[in-house]
């Protein structure tokens, strides 16, 4: 799977919402029809996609046509707080998204003492974009970096908040030379900025570009450091009080359950659909 490179958007950064326990269960794939059919010509026209053989492509339209048929039951369900549509995951099963693209290593976070921003009083409400402290969505593709992506988004933001420079972060360089992480099989944020601090900073995306493929350590790029960071802390696990307060003052990592079908063909709005407490995801709350 990991080498069928399709330009997927994988959300990296979303606004923080409530989660909702609750579990879902989704047949992986459908009988195609003629409708289904003409609607997965249309998406991989969309989305420049193409498949090895023609077995490949059955096996792909079966799995986009249970897709399908879960996206317009959704829109009868009627008004929702967030859509859900043909992305360009809707050709993945369930398994296979949660096998290859989110890939976080398990974790429970212990909360740091004294916890920084406990006497912080949040706004009611606060868009950390507005305050041009969040570089655009990126993508992770077919590599479950997300822990990269969600660690250097934090870092981006609070480089902007106290050094008043909108920097774009190299993903790549954690990728490639945080060996205390494991590259496209998933890390933890907190070994990510543990490293980072150790290693004095991190230098630029355009430094050191996005391959979506872990490689060879460019050593030369270690010492050319755009933004950098001494520690990091902990905000304790389902402790949502805590969580507001840091992103009040900062965007923050979270680690999600990104694992649901609704999550996997989210396409818009407030996500409050079914997620549980199985941590597989890191994403970045910028409000
Ligand atoms: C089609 O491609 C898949 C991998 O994408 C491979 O496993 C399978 O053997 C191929 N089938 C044929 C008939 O070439
Ligand atoms: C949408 O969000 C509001 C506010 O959280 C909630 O009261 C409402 O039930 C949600 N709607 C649906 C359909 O879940
Ligand atoms: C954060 O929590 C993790 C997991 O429990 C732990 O390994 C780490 O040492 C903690 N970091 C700090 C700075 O408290």
């Amino acid at each position: 799977m990991q080498n069928m490179a399709p330009s997927l958007s994988a959300m990296t950064k979303i606004l923080l919402v409530s989660l909702i326990m609750c579990n879902s269960f989704a047949l992986p794939s459908a009988f195609p029809t003629d409708d289904s059919a003409y609607e997965f010509e249309q998406w991989m026209h969309r989305f420049g996609r193409s498949y090895r053989n023609a077995t490949e492509k059955l096996y792909r339209l079966g799995v986009f046509t249970r897709n399908l048929e879960y996206v317009r039951a959704f829109d009868i369900e009627g008004a929702q707080n967030y859509t859900v549509g043909l992305n360009g995951f809707a050709d993945f099963t369930n398994d296979e998204f949660k096998a290859i693209f989110i890939r976080l290593r398990r974790a429970r976070f212990r909360p740091s003492t004294p916890f920084k921003y406990a006497r912080v009083i949040p706004p009611k409400c606060i868009d950390w974009r507005a305050y041009g402290a969040v570089t655009p969505v990126k993508d992770q593709g077919p590599c479950g970096s997300c822990w990269a992506f969600a660690s250097v988004a934090a870092i981006e933001g609070i480089h902007k908040i106290s050094k008043g420079k909108l920097i774009s972060l190299s993903e790549q360089e954690l990728l490639d030379c945080d060996f205390t992480n494991f590259g496209c099989q998933g890390g933890w944020p907190q070994r990510a900025f543990s490293w980072v601090a150790s290693n004095g900073g991190i230098t630029t995306e355009a430094n050191y570009p996005y391959r979506a493929i872990r490689l060879t350590c460019n050593f030369l790029k270690l010492g050319q450091n755009a933004a950098s960071i001494r520690s990091y802390q902990n905000v304790s696990s389902n402790d949502e009080r805590s969580l507001t307060k840091a992103v009040a003052r900062q965007p923050v990592t979270v680690c999600i359950d990104a694992g649901s079908l609704s999550f996997q063909l989210y396409t818009g709005g407030i996500y409050d659909g079914p997620c549980g407490i199985n941590l597989n995801h890191a994403v970045a709350a910028v409000g």
